[in-house]
């Protein structure tokens, strides 16, 4: 559109996410710029290889193997390669270049956010994970600014949507655990390492970085005691049903006092039984959802898919529109 000028997209890693936001910067473009105030120029997408099979056809010109060479000049960098380097390394470079960065990056965020987001407030520059944790759920943004001005006391989250698809099959199909798993891995539900799914990695990693924003402290996810659901049988499933409980397995975060007064955080994630009145209980099949309790909003639950492509990329794409106002505000 005419008028608007133009704001370069570096874009790295193009895998089921970095293809749908590809595609939506390049479709949505003119409503994008509306909204920004400027225009969104997808000005390359880095990859490991040119010749990978996308999900999504997109103009063959836009790929490049050279990372580094792209993030410098970028206004803002989309980081959704995955894995901690060499993405670390590329973010710690686009942020001393003066971009900001948006990352669906949950094993680096885990391990090195604060050092990223110090990096980031020493150049005034904006990194921001909505996508991280919990998929197109927006949480992230509600948990830093809509309820900064509250006193949050607990969050309790179904974020691995795979261990929840399995649980919720043998609770509600009466599944053995290994068929479950089975169709979970058929239907691709698992991370390449299925253990980080069932062992509670995953969730362990997004319990860290709630944990970490909610109480405004430094949770290291060594800190985040972790148990996953292999153990889980179907005896227990029903045991639980039968006592009018569900199990999920739940990540935990929660304000502490020890008995000599001092305030800290526990951080937990495990198999957990909840009543099948509470509202966690209704979080069927692959789904996510956090529930928080505050002081003074109460409870609140933020409900929807925590994976997906096209999912995943609406919270992407509002991180990046909300760095790219940045550009256009402060001029
Ligand atoms: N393996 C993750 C899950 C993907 O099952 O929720 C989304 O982070």
């Amino acid at each position: 559109m005419n008028g608007y000028r133009d704001l370069r997209v570096a874009l790295l890693g193009c895998g089921s996410v970095g293809a749908q936001v590809a595609r939506l910067i390049l479709e949505q473009g003119d409503e994008l710029a509306a909204r920004v105030g400027a225009r969104l120029q997808l000005a390359g997408i880095a990859v490991r290889s040119l010749d990978a099979k996308r999900d999504v056809e997109l103009p063959q010109e836009l790929f490049t193997t050279d990372a580094e060479q792209l993030v410098l000049g970028a206004d803002v960098v989309v980081e959704l390669m995955g894995g901690v380097e060499p993405a670390r390394t590329l973010i710690l470079q686009a942020l001393e270049a003066g971009a900001d960065v948006v990352t669906a990056n949950k094993a680096l965020i885990a391990a090195h956010g604060p050092e990223l987001a110090d990096a980031a407030e020493q150049v005034g520059a904006q990194l921001s994970y909505e996508a991280a944790v919990a998929g197109a759920i927006p949480i992230i943004r509600p948990l830093r600014e809509s309820l900064a001005g509250d006193h949050i006391t607990r969050v309790l989250g179904i974020v691995n949507g795979s261990t929840n698809y399995i649980l919720d099959r043998m609770d509600r199909f009466g599944d053995s655990a290994e068929d479950a798993m089975r169709v979970a891995s058929e239907l691709g539900y698992l991370e390449a390492d299925p253990t980080l799914d069932v062992e509670g990695y995953d969730a362990a990693q997004k319990a860290t970085i709630l944990a970490s924003i909610a109480f405004h402290t430094e949770v290291p996810v060594d800190a985040v005691h972790r148990e996953g659901i292999t153990g889980i049988t179907s005896e227990q499933i029903q045991a639980a049903r039968n006592a009018g409980a569900v199990i999920k397995l739940l990540a935990i975060a929660e304000r502490v006092t020890a008995t000599d007064g001092t305030q800290g955080v526990s951080a937990r994630v495990y198999p957990a039984l909840i009543d099948r009145d509470h509202p966690l209980a209704a979080v069927h099949g692959g789904k996510n959802a956090v529930f928080v309790e505050a002081e003074a909003a109460g409870e609140l639950m933020f409900y929807g898919a925590g994976a997906g492509g096209v999912e995943t990329a609406s919270a992407v794409l509002g991180d990046l529109v909300s760095a790219a106002r940045r550009h256009v505000v402060g001029g």
